[in-house]
């Protein structure tokens, strides 16, 4: 996948054209399970679940100067800053200089951390602002002359599809409150959580027409039947948002041609958006799309360059209304995100990772530096850890089915314990790669593969006659494990 393309055609407009009948076609399950939006609390990180906001009211004496972080989002646009009710002003007082960070204070720890949390939702969508209002006009325009159409959003992971069209969605129910306009009926699928694909059909009929049932006909028969006679859809407009729709991708990619096409029936009343994150995939349908008349308007996001990354950054810790981070450090970090991949969510876990190493050190007594804040150094060796750790790179440089047999293990130790027989790691193993499509291995080579891997010193294999009952742990953490394949989509299914 390459972002280099040049920004996507606009061509299409919200179209209108009498179709064929379609037949429904052979249904196919996804392989895949998961979206990294789903894995957005996943951290290498230990301390990893945002921490209960507390008020500021709530905190007392002394405590009260120090408590930070639990502002609402109103805050993070910086403007109320200044004004008489900033709780800022109410917890650090009148002065108008700015509050020191405590990093020995737990509570402002925990809030800096909070503040660079991914399911933190953050107050606003900064630098998407343009694609955000591409995909609002769009959608207006369909909803003020009661046209269907359809857009499909695409970009590399972590660059705000996901959160910019949740916005998008938000912004057109408030516009059409205070337009008098009647508000969409809004469907968002996470096409994950299919069981199969033509699943998004039904869904859709159960959602738009809960109550009408035609027999002998599927739910894709059914919708097309409704959006093509005069008089049997609601004149609501319907949005649907399809996200991670390359879940839909079957081999005759008939459900994803299915679903462009119910936009294109005379009496549709579909604004569909598509979310995915191949590019490729728009390559790969579009001509497809286009000959069939429903070519969506395609909107991409492009990674985030190392301005956006730090200004995200700064957006995001503006709550905290103190520094946290030295700026040479903040645009260190942005600097090599957005040289690897230009994904935020990289971004928020390193800066987290900084503020346990500054955590770490302010632990260690021999550790004589004055440090109050979360400096080039710290950062320095975050991006190291994040980079260029032997174990991380030792687990990615593994053959695959070893890799499957870790996160088997991860899977395992997780949720309990911390040894456990070789036969029970093998049934988990076997789950993967059923639900992974991989071919597995026999026992015995289940069992040198598991020798192997405690040869590298990444696991204890006790001795015992029988291979199923050698008892197993892991000799390193499960963080590093998840840690090595984040962002890669097959591994983060084989973790869940
Ligand atoms: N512009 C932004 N401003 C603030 N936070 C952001 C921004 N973009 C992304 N984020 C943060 O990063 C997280 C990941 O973004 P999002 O889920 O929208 O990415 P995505 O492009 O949908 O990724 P994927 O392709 O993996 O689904 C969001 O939950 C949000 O916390
Ligand atoms: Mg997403």
């Amino acid at each position: 996948m390459t972002m280099n393309r040049s920004p996507a055609s606009l061509g299409g407009s919200p179209a209108a054209k009498v179709p064929g009948e379609t037949k429904t076609r052979a249904d196919s399950t996804p392989s895949r399970k998961r979206s990294r939006s789903d894995c957005a609390s996943e951290s290498p990180i230990k301390d990893q679940q945002p921490a209960k906001r507390r008020s500021p009211r709530r905190c007392n004496g002394d405590r009260e100067e120090n408590c930070i972080g639990n502002h609402n989002g109103s805050l993070a646009n910086g403007k109320q800053l200044g004004s008489p009710k900033s709780p800022r002003k109410r917890l650090f007082g009148p002065s108008n200089q700015k509050p020191k960070w405590n990093p020995r204070d737990p509570a402002q720890m925990q809030a800096a951390k909070q503040a660079l949390h991914l399911a933190t939702p953050p107050a606003n969508v900064v630098c998407r602002e343009v694609e955000q209002k591409r995909v609002i006009d769009f959608c207006k325009a369909c909803i003020q002359q009661s046209k269907a159409g359809s857009l499909y959003v695409c970009g590399c992971p972590g660059t705000g599809k996901t959160l910019s069209i949740g916005k998008v969605q938000e912004h057109l129910l408030v516009w059409s409150k205070e337009e008098g306009i009647q508000s969409p009926d809004i469907l968002t699928i996470n096409c994950t959580s299919l069981t199969s694909t033509t699943e998004i059909f039904s869904k859709m009929l159960v959602k738009f027409r809960p109550t009408s049932k035609i027999k002998n006909f599927s739910p894709l028969q059914h919708l097309q039947k409704i959006f093509s006679q005069k008089g049997q859809s609601s004149g609501r407009m319907m949005l649907i948002v399809a996200d991670e729709m390359d879940y839909l991708i079957t081999k005759d990619s008939s459900v994803l041609h299915d679903l462009f096409m119910l936009t294109t029936l005379p009496f549709s009343r579909c604004i569909l958006i598509g979310i995915a994150n191949a590019i490729d995939l728009a390559d790969r349908f579009l001509p497809k799309l286009e000959s069939l008349n429903c070519k969506p308007v395609v909107i991409t996001f492009r990674a985030y360059s190392k301005d956006q990354i730090l200004k995200i950054l700064q957006q995001r810790l503006m709550v905290l209304g103190c520094d946290v981070f030295q700026s040479a450090a903040l645009e260190f970090c942005a600097r090599k995100v957005a040289a690897a991949s230009g994904d935020i969510r990289r971004a928020f876990d390193i800066c987290r990772s900084a503020i346990e190493v500054l955590e770490a050190e302010l632990r260690d007594p021999t550790e004589k530096k004055e440090t109050e804040i979360v400096s080039f150094d710290h950062m320095d060796i975050a991006i190291s850890k994040s980079c260029k750790s032997p174990l991380v790179n030792i687990i990615r440089s593994l053959p695959q089915h070893q890799q499957v047999i870790l996160c088997s293990l991860v899977r395992l130790f997780r949720q309990r314990k911390n040894s456990t027989a070789l036969g029970e790691i093998n049934r988990s193993y076997l789950d993967i790669c059923k639900s992974t499509q991989i071919r597995p291995i026999g026992m015995t080579e289940f069992a040198d593969m598991c020798r192997a891997l405690a040869d590298q010193g990444l696991l204890e294999l006790a001795n015992s006659r029988k291979d199923r009952s050698k008892k197993i742990k892991l000799k390193v953490d499960v963080s590093d494990i998840t840690f090595a394949f984040k962002g890669i989509r097959f591994f983060q299914n084989c973790l869940e």
